[in-house]
């Protein structure tokens, strides 16, 4: 599995014989890696409808032919718009590649009337990368730590003031307890301005967990 970061909440993952784009936020976006007319997927995952999020995914996922896997109410409203989108919800598995896409709980509004967030684990080449979308830490992500899945790599917002901050995304990390933490959805603008090198070294000396602060354009093999 290759993953790539394109800036704030925005991942670009390979394996398993597919391309995935989630949450792909690039027009806009101050610090996009790359312009979404230059994104090649077969699937983008949409964790829920709020702009920073669901951005370029109708013009990429029409200039590509994709296919949208989302929560139902998001699903529904991509496909009236001529989208193709798969519909799923908190607790299901859809296949994906070799693997799956797993929608999970996150606690965030979902941006569409009648909705709900989520994040989801991508298991792709026998690798699961756990993307939380928006949300606060909940105690329900220790399910992540090997009774409803594993996790190897995990990208949490540590931004505040929307989502959970470092701190809260420190204890989000002991309980998933993946190898490889990512922190995305800061430093985009003022208002979610944090010190990723702080979260780094907290995590790295309370937990023995990895953390890479990708810039936009990283990529990270596993
Ligand atoms: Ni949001
Ligand atoms: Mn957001």
């Amino acid at each position: 599995m290759r993953i790539t970061y394109l800036g704030h909440a925005s991942f670009y993952v390979e394996g398993g014989g597919v391309r995935v784009a989630v949450d792909p936020w690039l027009t806009g976006n101050p610090r996009a890696a790359v312009k979404a007319e230059d994104l090649k997927v077969d699937y983008i995952v949409l964790t829920h409808a709020h702009d920073d999020h669901k951005g370029d995914v109708i013009p990429i996922a029409r200039a590509n032919d994709a296919t949208v896997i989302t929560t139902n109410e998001i699903a529904v409203w991509l496909q009236e718009q001529g989208v193709k989108a798969h519909g799923m919800h908190l607790g299901g598995k859809t296949p994906l590649g070799d693997g799956y896409a797993r929608c999970f709980p996150a606690f965030h509004g979902s941006g569409i009337a009648g909705g709900h967030a989520a994040g989801y684990v991508l298991r792709l080449g026998g690798k699961t990368f756990y993307h939380a979308g928006d949300t606060c830490l909940f105690s329900d992500m220790k399910l992540l730590n090997g009774i409803v899945d594993t996790v190897d790599v995990a990208a949490l917002p540590i931004g505040d003031n929307y989502t959970m901050g470092p701190e809260d995304a420190a204890v989000a990390a002991q309980w998933i307890n993946p190898r490889i933490v990512i922190p995305m959805h800061y430093n985009t603008f003022p208002l979610i301005e944090v010190d990723a090198g702080a979260f780094k070294r907290r995590v790295e000396s309370e937990s023995g967990i990895r953390v890479e602060i990708l810039e936009p354009g990283q990529s990270l093999h596993v």
